[in-house]
């Protein structure tokens, strides 16, 4: 059996003023119909999957209990430690729920366009993770991105799957581009298939100071029905670090399956407009009009939005804000809305 824990942590600010503090990214309907912590949930289900578990923060309980009725247990996070200290309290979930099941940890925020090419890559994975492997979902690197870990492939393990030589989470960009050129990197999907047990003794081992007071929130949590609240005394002396630092850096454990999922991290504006966009055509949700405009986005839920001439430019309404930004520092809308507090 397979035990999906979903991290769903984030706010999504970079998708301000579509996503806020309120209404997060994973919340919303970015590529269809459903939310993205819908689509996350439906592509983990099947005989071969327990209702997906959840780690958030308390104010994020109730969105996931409507939007996903058939849910496994919901781990609340007294704070924002990174995803390494969730990792280890999913992993003691796990091992606590069924010492036998793989734990399939996984963003609710990204697009998979093929889940059941996602599905299949599991279960191929499944045997080697049971094995003491922690496996990794390796993508194409399609330029030298900054914002995701990147795997180097290494022996073969098994029909194609191979171990890792080595993983290094967000690079420069100079040093990403050499590897592109090499190649033979993956980017980290950022989707890990482990076995519970070896997670928490290695990450007792390589990342004692992230992962020990994760293990000491969890068995001293406080139990509501589903709703797990992880103790704060304890949880507040985790180390920040992410998983892919804590665990992935340091082991000699990793496998990577390198596979075509379709798979988008819908981190910016650029990145949406690419989800929707054909060629050089601008993307028009709402009331919007552009004229000799190219490779631009304007999503309005009510006044009505005029671009002239303007390439590659985004202009998002919602609830009278308004968001005006060149897609290529997309990036940076994180940091305006930090500064605007006011919408946290
Ligand atoms: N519950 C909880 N608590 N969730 C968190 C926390 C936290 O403190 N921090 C992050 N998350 C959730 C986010 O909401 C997201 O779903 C997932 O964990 C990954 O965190 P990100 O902050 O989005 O990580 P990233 O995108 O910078 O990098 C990761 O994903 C990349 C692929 O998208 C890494 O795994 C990279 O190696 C990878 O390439
Ligand atoms: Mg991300």
């Amino acid at each position: 059996q397979i035990l999906p824990v979903i991290l769903s942590g984030g706010a999504g600010s970079r998708l301000w003023p579509l996503s806020r503090q309120a209404e997060a990214k994973q919340f919303l309907a970015l590529s269809g119909d459903r939310t993205m912590i819908q689509e996350t949930a439906d592509r983990m289900s099947g005989p071969e999957f327990l209702p997906p578990a959840f780690i958030c923060n308390a104010s994020h309980v109730d969105q996931i209990q409507t939007q996903v009725p058939d849910h496994g247990e919901i781990l609340v996070e007294p704070e924002g430690r990174n995803t390494g200290p969730c990792a280890m309290a999913a992993a003691m979930h796990v091992m606590a729920t069924d010492p036998d099941a793989l734990m399939l940890l996984a963003p609710a925020d990204h697009v998979i366009e093929r889940p059941d090419a996602f599905r299949e890559a599991v279960l191929r994975a499944a045997p080697i993770a049971a094995a003491g492997h922690h496996v990794t979902f390796g993508m194409t690197p399609d330029y030298p991105a900054t914002g995701f870990g990147y795997i180097q492939q290494g022996q073969p393990i098994d029909a194609g799957l191979f171990q890792i030589e080595s993983f290094r989470e967000k690079p420069d960009e100079a040093t990403a581009r050499g590897w592109l050129e090499t190649g033979g990197y993956h980017w980290n999907s950022g989707i890990f298939l482990f076995k519970p047990s070896l997670v928490i003794e290695e990450m007792l081992t390589l990342a004692n100071d992230c992962a020990n007071p994760a293990r000491k929130a969890y068995v001293n949590a406080t139990r509501n029905g589903a709703v797990i609240a992880l103790e704060p005394q304890a949880f507040a002396r985790c180390k920040p670090e992410p998983i892919d630092i804590a665990l992935m850096e340091r082991t000699s454990k990793g496998a990577v399956l390198p596979c075509d999922l379709g798979w988008r991290d819908i981190g910016s504006f650029r990145a949406y407009r690419d989800l929707h966009a054909a060629g050089d055509d601008s993307v028009i949700f709402g009331d919007g009009y552009s004229q000799g405009s190219h490779r631009s986005l304007i999503d309005t839920d009510g006044p009505l939005v005029a671009l002239v001439g303007l390439d590659n430019v985004g202009v998002i309404v919602r609830d009278g804000r308004i968001l005006v930004v060149n897609l290529d520092a997309a990036q940076d809308v994180k940091s305006i809305v930090t500064r605007l507090k006011a919408d946290q």
